[in-house]
């Protein structure tokens, strides 16, 4: 498929049309460095790469968003679909194509490419379908955009993180998947609906693996800065642990049960990750839980092991890891997350 974009001079018949329309202003010059330019690559246009697209789109966050997939129809119905809202959008040009040129000189690469599950495939067998699908999308991706950040979605995401770190030859810094990013808005949700205030308001980490073995960080919960659990303790309020494991629970349960209903996740996913874009490109130095390189962390010292933690993002990728208190319970979960990770990743033989 060629490559087409949104942002074409050419007018009908190839007439470039742009010196008719306007004079140029005299001695202008040419953008200063400090006119940044932005490019995002989304490669994947699944449910959940267009979810992530369209919000990138409508807050703003790219100069430029190039689309790559294996599905070349699709691929352009996607493009094309979106190029037609440009009235009413934000000034974005819109590229796609299967061919990773697309991507050259991007400052942010998400990838959600991922194979779908086959009735009665396991999840190792899954997960070796998408390394040897990496192997195709991480090195063209790293050619193309040295110094970019490269922000992992497929799942498991934390497997494919070391995996794309690995295939990039990047520094850890640059390699970062959005790990318990949603896992922890699914928390906040859960937490403010139970205490009727906003979830804004309520600040809240599942750490860990994405997935069964993640682990809510009770102890450093607070809503509006009132620390939930010793707030209880000194009002003498009574609470379950089980209430509070029954929430974790539905954390962990609300992909499948949103999978189970709709056949995929996208919306929650698609602020999620355009949340980690904007506080990457522009900057912003704000703490999420997303997938890093934890070996270091935590007593995390047995292997190179991908998972989330509260991290500051910024324009170079990670900037360090929060120091959180972690209750002894707590840390030892943290420690057993990692080992269920490694487990799996050390039978692919990366
Ligand atoms: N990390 C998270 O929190 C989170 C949340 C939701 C979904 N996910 C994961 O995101 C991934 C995508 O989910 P989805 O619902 O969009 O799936 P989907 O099947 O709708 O989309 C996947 C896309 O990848 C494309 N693709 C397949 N092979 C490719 C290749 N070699 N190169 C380029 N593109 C290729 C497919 O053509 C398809 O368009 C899955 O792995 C899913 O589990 C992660």
């Amino acid at each position: 498929m060629h490559q087409s974009s949104s942002a074409s001079s050419l007018g009908p018949g190839g007439l470039d049309l742009t010196q008719a329309f306007f004079k140029p202003i005299k001695s202008s010059s040419q953008p200063g460095p400090s006119n940044r330019h932005t490019k995002v690559s989304v490669i994947g246009v699944g449910n959940v790469g267009m979810a992530i697209a369209q919000t990138i789109l409508t807050q703003d966050l790219a100069d430029e968003l190039a689309l790559v997939d294996a599905k070349s129809d699709k691929l352009q119905g996607e493009m094309l679909d979106l190029q037609h809202a440009a009235a009413f959008l934000p000034r974005t040009k819109i590229q796609a194509s299967v061919d990773y040129n697309v991507t050259a000189g991007s400052d942010l690469c998400i990838v959600t490419a991922g194979a779908r599950q086959n009735p009665g495939e396991s999840r190792l067998n899954l997960l070796e379908r998408n390394l040897a699908m990496y192997k195709t999308i991480i090195p063209p991706l790293a050619k193309h955009s040295p110094d970019a950040i490269l922000l992992i979605v497929s799942n498991p995401v934390d497997v494919l993180t070391y995996v794309a770190w690995k295939l990039s030859g990047f520094p850890s810094n640059r390699v970062i998947g959005s790990g318990t990013n949603l896992d922890s808005s699914r928390f906040r949700f859960l937490i403010a609906d139970h205490l009727d205030v906003n979830a804004q308001d309520v600040q809240a980490y599942i750490v860990g693996e994405h997935g069964d073995s993640s682990v809510a960080l009770w102890s450093s919960i607070s809503v509006g800065g009132v620390p939930v659990l010793s707030f209880l303790e000194r009002q003498q309020i009574v609470y379950e642990k089980e209430t509070l494991e029954k929430i974790h629970k539905e954390v962990i349960d609300g992909a499948y049960q949103v999978i189970n209903l709709k056949g995929y996740t996208s919306w929650a996913i698609g602020y999620s990750v355009a949340s980690l874009a904007r506080d990457i490109l522009r900057n912003q130095r704000r703490i999420h839980p997303v997938s890093v390189l934890a070996k270091g962390f935590y007593g995390i010292d047995f292997g190179e092991v991908f998972l989330s933690l509260p991290a500051q993002l910024g324009r170079n990728g990670v900037l360090g890891v929060t120091n959180v208190h972690l209750t002894d319970e707590e840390a030892q979960k943290l420690r057993d997350s990692a080992k269920t990770i490694l487990e799996v990743q050390s039978q692919l033989g990366v």
